[in-house]
């Protein structure tokens, strides 16, 4: 993926100021930043869900294996299915069950034949999602009934059932114990043998942890951006460095 002169406004605030950055595939990338500085905002240009807001304006490019989603031609429909996404506050369908939270998208997309085909499409999922053991005993519990981290994991393997080839998330341990928060950083690791994922986070530690490329925004600019190791261990830029060291935000 690859983001170019990217720019934002809400009305007339103007909140991501021409932002270029390169993603490669198969790798966690983070965008980190203090709260306001516009990662929300970035991700949600990503796969076109900032249009549902009718007072944001987005110019510039965002393309995807060479093609331009903000084109005309595109169908958003397409551009969508391209992208899992994954929120801060884990948000199942509460009253539906586990089985149906997962199924759901790929029955209404006509993804799957027959019921042993989604059977296996909703048991392959949660088990990508770490969650299968923990439920198979009972997949008709209503989602509400699961602990944050569990709900969580549902909420991935939700995204994962549809295949997406980009998981975007957006601070999705930021309402988890540190327990239930480290099962997804594991599992992150594990989905990026398959997917691309986009994370955002307020926490420099976090992407310190997980990710393998990572970029500062500060005040809706790209301050810097490059390999995890060494922008934590060399950053180029003063900002950078104030902010992994815990003196910013
Ligand atoms: N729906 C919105 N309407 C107007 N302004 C918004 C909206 N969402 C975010 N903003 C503003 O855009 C800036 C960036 O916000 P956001 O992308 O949510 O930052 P972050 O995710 O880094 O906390 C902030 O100044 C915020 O107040
Ligand atoms: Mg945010």
């Amino acid at each position: 993926m690859e983001i170019c002169d990217l720019n934002v406004w809400y009305g007339g605030n103007h909140v991501l100021k021409n932002i270029n950055l390169k993603i490669p595939k198969n790798v966690i990338f983070a965008i980190m930043g203090p709260s306001g500085c516009g990662k929300s905002t970035l991700l949600r240009a990503m796969n076109r869900l900032l249009e549902l807001n009718p007072t944001a304006k987005v110019s510039g490019q965002v393309m995807v294996d060479g093609i331009n989603i903000y084109s005309d031609k595109i169908d958003v429909t397409w551009v969508r299915r391209q992208f899992g996404m994954v929120f801060q506050i884990p948000n199942p369908f509460p009253h539906l069950s586990i089985y149906d939270n997962v199924a759901i998208g790929p029955k209404l997309n006509g993804l799957t034949k027959s019921k042993s085909e989604l059977d296996q499409l909703v048991r392959w999922a949660l088990e990508k999602a770490y969650l299968w053991d923990e439920v198979k005993d009972d997949l008709r519990r209503p989602a509400a009934a699961l602990s944050g981290g569990q709900q969580q994991r549902l909420c991935i393997a939700r995204a994962i059932a549809l295949k997406p080839r980009i998981i975007l998330m957006d601070e999705p341990t930021a309402n988890l114990d540190p327990v239930a928060a480290m099962k997804i950083e594991e599992l992150m690791l594990e989905l990026k043998e398959d997917y691309t994922i986009v994370i955002v986070t307020h926490n420099p530690q976090q992407a310190a942890r997980v990710s393998d490329y990572v970029a500062f925004l500060y005040l809706g600019e790209l301050v810097e951006v490059g390999e995890t190791s060494q922008v934590f261990t060399r950053p180029i830029n003063k900002l950078t460095e104030k902010y992994v060291v815990g003196r910013i935000g």
